[in-house]
């Protein structure tokens, strides 16, 4: 059976259909904070949180646990510079609770949930697994300390792992069973598409002076559900006795600015999508493009949904049904 933590968010609850899909056995572990009871995929429930260590010991008692895919943690870049303590606490501290309740059970594997955020603002596109760490928010700390905290941890103790830095995750199941509900809502396509469903006035685009061809930010678009199976790639990777710990880029090559992307949804929505110019966001990036060619080689990785417009249809068809009209 396969813990997954998180398993009740967004890009949880289209891996945890993945993994059901390839055939394994899920238990969900998700304090519902951000996750939604009603994505909740499997009938091995549990809620609670990975700061209350006696529950995630008897987590670990309770069921037959064989590998962890973990993604509870807060994943908000502004929210993080604001309050960072909540940040490490959560992330941080969360992560050393689960990693302490697997070994003492004797689960040494783990798919970890990282992010493009890890390199802060890299000189060189496309960006490769080997280029220096450096986030420049703590957000993206959090998750470089939890990397290094599993590298040490198969070194010390032989925990084998997979971190998956993602880029930008966005579309929805394309059988419309779950996709992006976050409240607050800050990413991109879904506030594009709130502006189409009528929910939101206008989209304003952060800063149209940056170093790009339409002068805004430039961003690498990715599936949800392709982010979905490389998870189950990694995993049976992991359980059929790959060993170490390995860091795996996922994008889809190919970026696409905040204009592009409001253009886009114009044609694939046909619905009004009124824009302003306003400021830059702090701490955005002019562009961050992934290599994916080390998920592709090692792991097998193909992405189904690479176009665009599909990305963005996908999340269109889940926004109508979860929120619209
Ligand atoms: N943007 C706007 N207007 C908005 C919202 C976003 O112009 O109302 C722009 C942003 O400035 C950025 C682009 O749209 O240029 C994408 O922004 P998102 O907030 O959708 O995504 P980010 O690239 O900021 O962040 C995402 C994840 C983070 C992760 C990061 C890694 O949300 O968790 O990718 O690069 F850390």
């Amino acid at each position: 059976m396969i813990l997954v933590t998180g398993g009740a968010g967004y890009i949880g609850s289209h891996t945890v259909l993945a993994l059901k899909e390839a055939g394994h056995e899920v238990v969900i572990l998700d304090n519902l904070s951000r996750g939604h009871r009603d994505l909740v995929f499997s009938d091995h429930f549990e809620e609670g949180d990975l700061q209350n260590f006696p529950y995630l010991d008897s987590v670990f008692s309770k069921y037959p646990i064989q590998a962890v895919v973990h993604f509870a943690a807060s994943s908000l870049v502004g929210e993080s510079m604001k309050d960072p303590e909540s940040y490490y606490y959560n992330n941080i501290c969360g992560t050393l609770n689960l990693l302490r309740a697997m070994r003492k059970k004797g689960v040494i594997k783990l798919v970890f949930s990282s992010t493009a955020a890890v390199y802060g603002e890299p000189a060189v596109i496309p960006i490769m697994e080997n280029y220096p760490l450096e986030p420049t928010n703590v957000y993206g700390e959090t998750k470089v300390a939890i990397e290094n905290m599993l590298s040490r941890y198969y070194s010390a103790y032989g925990f084998s792992s997979i971190s998956f830095r993602y880029f930008n995750a966005a579309g929805a199941d394309p059988d419309g069973r779950t996709g992006e509900d976050h409240t607050p809502e800050t990413h991109l396509i879904a506030l594009v598409l709130d502006v189409a469903l009528g929910k939101r006035k206008n989209i304003t685009v952060f800063g149209n002076d940056y170093p790009t061809e339409d002068g805004t930010c430039i961003r690498d678009y990715i599936h949800v559900s392709d982010l979905a199976r490389a998870h189950v790639l990694g995993l049976d990777k992991l359980l059929s006795g790959l060993e170490g710990k390995f860091a795996f880029n996922l994008g889809n090559g190919h970026g696409y600015s905040v204009l592009d992307i409001v253009e886009k949804a114009r044609e694939v929505t046909g619905r009004y999508i009124p824009s302003l110019e306003g400021e830059r966001r702090e701490g955005d990036p002019p562009i961050l493009v992934a290599s994916s060619e080390k998920a592709e080689s090692v792991l097998g990785w193909q992405r189904r949904y690479p176009d665009i417009r599909d990305i963005i249809s996908t999340a269109w068809n889940w926004h109508l049904k979860r929120f619209g009209s």
